[in-house]
């Protein structure tokens, strides 16, 4: 199968105060039409900076220094700002943590939804309005049109969030990448609109990238999972493999981490120690070197992401030969 994205060796690096800081190494990601992809990792670990590259979303003081990003079998990197918006509005849609950002407050939920679609679709105002009405309803509004006044500061948070996906929703995309979309929801709104975008993937068939630092949310959602750690994949697989088999000691402390339900609530979480090293791009051997209990001396020379069996890399060279000790 072609990818629907194809993200190769990308490399970028921030320019600021403290000088040029190399914050995302050699990242490559696919993910096939209809497929789930979730990118897990700690904060500051170079998940949101990976995909705004993508959508050609970087800060000014950020610049791509390497690699190629393939969607939908264009380069661009080599599109103009003009093309990428209309890429942007058509077929790769995201959607942020913070709805409230992401909608204008001046103009009504309505307002927002018609502008989109007449600007990508090249709508009249009469079926863009109805086209509006049917995707807030699909996305869980019971009485859609009275919705349409409503300003955004009048809304509730995941609400919010839900006029989001109706906006990412729009124009079809065939790649809706998430970033967040849930964290700063409580615990139920958050499974509802999980539940929501499942629904939505099979209806509209398109592929999702989901970002988060929830191993709980990757379980339910993923098929396939990449974990990033300092700026780099250290392990890749699918949903299974990689929660069965955990061959990364990041990944095995992430999924360490995750609360059970059949925790005494009185039982502190475990949590990995340490943090991500701040200036990462300076490190020569293993990222993880400083946390990682596995540690020793001939870990200080660069990692590569090894396969280690079909579909399931890790970067790690002391994943192959520990397997046993690695996993049990
Ligand atoms: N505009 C910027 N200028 C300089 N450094 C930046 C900029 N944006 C991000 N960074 C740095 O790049 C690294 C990765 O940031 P990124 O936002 O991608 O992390 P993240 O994995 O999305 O974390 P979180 O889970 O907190 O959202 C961090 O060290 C961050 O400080
Ligand atoms: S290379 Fe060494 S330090 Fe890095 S994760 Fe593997 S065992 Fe740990
Ligand atoms: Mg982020």
């Amino acid at each position: 199968m072609t990818p629907l994205l194809k993200v190769d060796d990308l490399e970028i690096v921030f320019t600021g105060d403290t000088g040029v800081f190399k914050c995302i190494d050699k990242v490559s990601l696919t993910i096939d039409p209809g497929e789930i992809l979730c990118i897990v990792g700690e904060s500051g670990s170079g998940k949101s900076v990976t995909l705004l590259s993508v959508m050609g979303l970087l800060s000014k003081n950020g610049k791509i220094t390497g690699g190629r990003i393939e969607f939908d079998g264009k380069d661009l990197l080599s599109k103009s700002e003009k093309e990428l918006d209309q890429i942007r509005g058509n077929t790769l849609s995201m959607i942020f943590q913070d709805a409230m950002t992401s909608l204008n407050p001046v103009f009504t939920i309505g307002s927002q939804l018609i502008e989109t679609m007449r600007v990508h679709l090249n709508l009249n105002k009469k079926t863009a309005y109805e086209r509006a009405v049917s995707l807030l309803e699909k996305v869980g509004f019971p009485n859609p049109s009275s919705f349409m006044k409503k300003y955004p500061h009048t809304l509730s948070g995941g609400m919010r969030q839900r006029v989001l996906i109706a906006m990412s929703l729009a124009c079809n995309p065939k790649l809706l990448v998430a970033d967040e979309p849930t964290t700063a929801l409580d615990v139920t709104i958050q499974a509802q609109i999980m539940e929501l975008i499942k629904r939505l993937k099979r209806e509209y068939g398109m592929s999702i990238i989901l970002i988060t630092h929830d191993m709980g949310l990757v379980a339910e959602m993923a098929d396939r999972v990449q974990v990033m750690y300092a700026g780099q994949i250290v392990e890749e697989a699918k949903v299974v493999d990689l929660f069965q088999k955990p061959k990364h000691p990041y990944t095995q402390a992430l999924l360490k981490s995750i609360p059970s339900i059949r925790d005494d609530e009185n039982r502190e979480l475990i949590t990995i120690e340490g943090s991500v090293p701040e200036q990462y791009g300076d490190i020569t051997g293993c990222r993880f070197a400083n946390r990682c209990p596995y540690v020793v001396p001939e870990c200080n020379v660069e990692q590569k992401l090894l396969e280690t069996v079909s579909g399931h890399f890790a970067r790690c060279w002391r994943s192959l030969d520990r397997e046993e000790e690695l996993n049990g």
